[in-house]
């Protein structure tokens, strides 16, 4: 038995994921009658109030979601910093058990509601995985005005997946450019991993433009669902890295890009909506080891959330907001140039960036 005064041997500490990380305050939470537990983490306030979504899923342990909301902050940071716009990087994570009934999930979101209303403006939130329009009404019974993308009937600016998608199909054309310039996009062709919210609206871009899609999707339904349309091809989710294409369009859970997908790609680029899609920093040494020109997921996924907040708190029209989240293409661009420029990761170029912009805006401020 060592005593209180003996430090602690080596082996035996443990580092907590906080002192890995170089955010502002954790919130955490328990929610007794689901038996959920809620991490509110706050990453960055320099642009202004952490803002981001609110991810609810199952996870193997509570360090597992707190790892993820730590993670999911810090690219809400750097997604705003990176065209300068006015909010700051957070992000909520509710770990719930692997089942819970409809009505105690109602309990639980009202129940968060209450918790946003307490933090009065620390954080405020928008739809993630796991969560919808239709639970921001329900959030914001108790939680507004710190709840955006709320349907229009209950005064929100509704679902911001249309606005994801936009950004994400305007970052692709984008790349098609830096790869073979100007031209028309008509017989590339896009893989899309993960046909949900975003993913299909991304689709519906693609196939306007004659560009041909692969997908995959974990649920088997969606197999058939585009069964004789000879644009669209259905790929087995286990074959989806190996599959060749021209952009390969990550649009479901992060971190499936690591040392065991990457060597397997066939694509020359990967530009998707999904966050932290890299497993860590480094992969992006060997997309470009690879030569395959990697779009850094949070220049590319800013749609949903600059369209709905520019909407809800800046006053911005709809077409306003199409215009600002069109804006991912060019943007995109100047980081591809940077990076050649320096001689540097697209990754590093962003983070460069987005660090450049942090920093002027604290020198501005008192
Ligand atoms: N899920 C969005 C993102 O990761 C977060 C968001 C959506 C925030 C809508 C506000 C409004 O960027």
């Amino acid at each position: 038995m060592s005593s209180a005064l003996d430090p602690a041997p080596a082996t035996v500490t443990r580092v907590h994921p906080q002192q890995r990380w170089d955010g502002e305050l954790v919130v955490t939470h328990f929610d007794a009658p689901t038996r959920s537990m809620i991490f509110i983490a706050v990453h960055n306030t320099t642009l202004g109030p952490a803002t981001g979504g609110t991810r609810m899923m199952h996870y193997a342990s509570p360090d597992d979601a707190l790892e993820d909301a730590l993670r999911l902050a810090r690219g809400m940071t750097l997604k705003f910093a990176v065209p300068r716009f006015a909010c700051g990087g957070g992000k909520a994570v509710i770990a719930i058990p692997a089942t819970l009934e409809p009505e105690a999930r109602l309990g639980l979101l009202r129940r968060y509601g209450g918790l946003l209303k307490k933090l009065n403006g620390l954080f405020y939130t928008g739809p993630d995985v796991g969560t919808s329009t239709a639970d921001m009404d329900v959030i914001a019974e108790t939680g507004a005005p710190y709840v955006f993308s709320r349907s229009v009937g209950k005064g929100g600016a509704g679902d911001s997946s249309g606005f994801t998608a936009l950004g994400v199909y305007r970052a692709i054309l984008a790349t098609f450019a830096q790869l073979d310039g100007e031209g028309s996009p008509a017989g590339k062709t896009v893989l899309i991993q993960g046909l949900g919210n975003v993913g299909r609206k991304l689709l519906a871009h693609l196939r306007r433009d004659g560009i041909r899609v692969r997908f995959s999707d974990v649920n088997p339904a969606l197999r058939t669902e585009f069964a004789g349309d000879p644009q669209i091809e259905f790929i087995p989710p286990d074959e989806i890295h190996a599959t060749p294409c021209d952009v390969f369009a990550p649009c479901a859970l992060g971190g499936g890009l690591n040392a065991e997908t990457i060597p397997q790609l066939r694509c020359r680029a990967v530009v998707g909506a999904a966050n932290n899609q890299l497993q860590s920093p480094e992969m992006a040494e060997r997309l470009r080891a690879r030569g395959i020109l990697y779009a850094p997921d949070f220049v590319v996924n800013i749609g949903g959330a600059m369209g709905i907040t520019g909407m809800e708190a800046m006053g911005w029209s709809e077409a306003d907001a199409t215009r600002e989240v069109e804006k991912v293409g060019a943007t995109l661009r100047e980081i591809y140039a940077r990076a050649a420029a320096e001689n540097i990761t697209t990754l590093a170029a962003a983070h460069r960036l987005a660090e450049a912009n942090l920093l002027s805006a604290q020198s501005r401020s008192p």
